[in-house]
């Protein structure tokens, strides 16, 4: 399985801080945002891993990050989204380097208490198809939010103004090779953006879409108040945690 992370986007939302730079690169706690989740690839056992930034100070991560050494990694790879074309538009510049491997996709600024080995090793053993991982959270009509009985995942609305349920749907999936097929069917939504939301409803209507539970706490970190729960969260406890405990 290969990784890639999702580190463009003009990160509006925090403007004044995105003024100069890009969101992934500020800080969270006492760290930049992109290294939390190259750290969760990390311990997930992905390390052939592609970043794919834009918008402003895209170089800036080659500076930082270089070839991954801070992680015990030898080589990254980079890519480049010119524009504000969405998650799933940023997903797809990566095909031609995935060519045919299954993927874990985390969004740039989120960040996760533990880990997702589990979920990685399940997405193996499944094999095909497609896993989402949700979070409750109190606030759902802020992200895509799952409905779900009977263990499965029946569909998936995008910041719903009356959501059907708490369970948010992280930024962190996992796709078989058809993703790429997938993304080049979509429309722009009413943001004007390829939304990953609609690639996770395709694999839904096909049958084989899975979902896990997320131990421990999640955060994005793309508003003033996320990204400094962000800070305090990481500060008080740490991030990608390599031991889940049981009761978590
Ligand atoms: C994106 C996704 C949304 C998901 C969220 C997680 O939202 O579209 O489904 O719940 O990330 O961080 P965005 O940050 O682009 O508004």
């Amino acid at each position: 399985m290969k990784g890639v992370i999702l580190a463009g986007g003009l990160g509006s939302r925090l403007y004044p801080l995105t003024k100069i730079t890009n969101k992934h690169l500020l800080p969270v706690f006492d760290r930049p945002m992109i290294y939390y989740p190259i750290q969760a690839m990390v311990n997930a056992g992905i390390t052939d891993i592609m970043i794919v930034t834009g918008g402003r100070k895209s170089g800036d991560f080659l500076s930082l990050l270089g070839n991954g050494a801070d992680f015990g990694l030898k080589h990254l790879n980079y890519t480049y989204q010119q524009g504000e074309g969405g998650i799933a538009e940023a997903l797809g510049l990566a095909e031609h380097w995935a060519s045919g491997d299954s993927l874990c996709v985390i969004l740039g600024d989120n960040i996760i208490q533990y880990n997702v080995a589990k979920a990685r090793a399940d997405f193996g053993k499944q094999g095909r198809g497609a896993k989402i991982i949700l979070k409750e959270v109190h606030d759902p009509e802020r992200f895509g939010v799952a409905e779900i009985s009977g263990g499965k995942v029946l569909g998936i609305v995008e910041k719903p103004k009356a959501p059907k349920s708490n369970l948010a749907v992280i930024g962190i999936y996992m796709y078989d090779p058809r993703v790429f097929q997938i993304i080049k069917t979509l429309k722009p939504s009413e943001r004007g953006e390829l939304e990953i939301t609609d690639v996770n409803n395709w694999f839904i209507q096909d049958g084989s879409m899975s979902y896990d539970v997320l131990p421990g706490w999640w955060t994005d970190a793309g508003t003033f108040e996320s990204l400094h729960r962000a800070s305090t969260l990481v500060k008080d406890g740490g991030a990608n945690l390599m031991e889940v405990p049981p009761q978590a």
